[in-house]
């Protein structure tokens, strides 16, 4: 049985969503798998993988992510070869934002650096991108982006995550896919460093910004620079950090 998702056939997605090939699956370990065996065998930039459910969903830091029916489980490839891992990351939690505060109809979507998306300070989505490479020379990145929309979220979780549902209680995935597609095809061929705008689009919704961290470095988060890293103050120095875990 070909698969329909909120009342449109499956076959008919790549052209709404004006992307070179969409796999909708039922059931899948992860959709980032699925997009990195596209990857392989030259799948074209902007195929995207959704799922209805994954059974081995991955977070960040190695952590499993929970992804039952009802949730965004979504994996694009991007073919660009100047692409950063780290500031494709951070563009699709700022192109997720956008997506759920035009959704909510007011700017509620923050995003904790590098690219948690929460609400009401419960995350609502995540973003994983992995590369791959021959030698020194990306071939692809897998973009993989899950949002709570109209899933349960787990009690031993609800005290940190959020669906959709619980703001917008008819919302459909197609609503949230139909915004997500297209801003995420869009990313791959965008500048190495992040536009003013881009910046004062992340500076707006930072929710670390102000607070005190333990990890990646102690001191009090103060935003973002340019490049995608955190800026962390301490006893009036600044350490900019590119990667690493946020503890508070
Ligand atoms: C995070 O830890 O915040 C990142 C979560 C990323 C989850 C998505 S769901 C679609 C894609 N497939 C996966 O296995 N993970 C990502």
């Amino acid at each position: 049985m070909p698969l329909i998702l909120d009342g449109v056939p499956a076959a008919h997605l790549a052209r709404r969503w004006a992307v070179p090939q969409v796999a909708a699956l039922r059931l899948v370990a992860s959709t980032l798998d699925t997009a990195h065996e596209l990857g392989a065998s030259g799948a074209a930039h902007g195929t995207t993988v959704i799922a209805e459910e994954q059974t081995a969903g991955r977070g960040r830091d190695g952590r499993h992510w929970h992804s039952p029916v009802g949730g965004v489980w979504l994996s694009m490839l991007v073919r660009s070869p100047h692409a950063d891992l780290r500031m494709v990351s951070l563009r699709a939690g700022l192109v997720v934002a956008d997506a759920l505060d035009e959704l909510l109809g007011s700017p509620r979507a923050r995003l904790k650096w590098p690219n948690d998306v929460l609400i009401d300070d419960r995350k609502i989505a995540g973003v994983l991108s992995e590369g791959r490479w021959q030698g020194n020379m990306l071939q692809w990145l897998a973009v993989g982006i899950g949002i709570n929309v109209w899933n349960d979220i787990p009690p031993q979780l609800a005290h940190r995550a959020v669906s959709l549902r619980e703001f917008l209680p008819d919302i459909r995935r197609l609503d949230v896919l139909d915004r997500l597609v297209p801003g995420i095809t869009a990313i791959g061929a965008s500048a190495p460093h992040l536009s003013e705008s881009e910046s004062r689009a992340f500076a707006e919704r930072d929710w670390l910004r102000g607070r005190v961290l333990r990890a990646p470095v102690a001191g009090r988060a103060s935003g973002i620079r340019g490049d995608g890293a955190l800026l962390v103050e301490s006893g009036g120095a600044i350490t900019p950090v590119l990667d690493g875990h946020v503890d508070i």
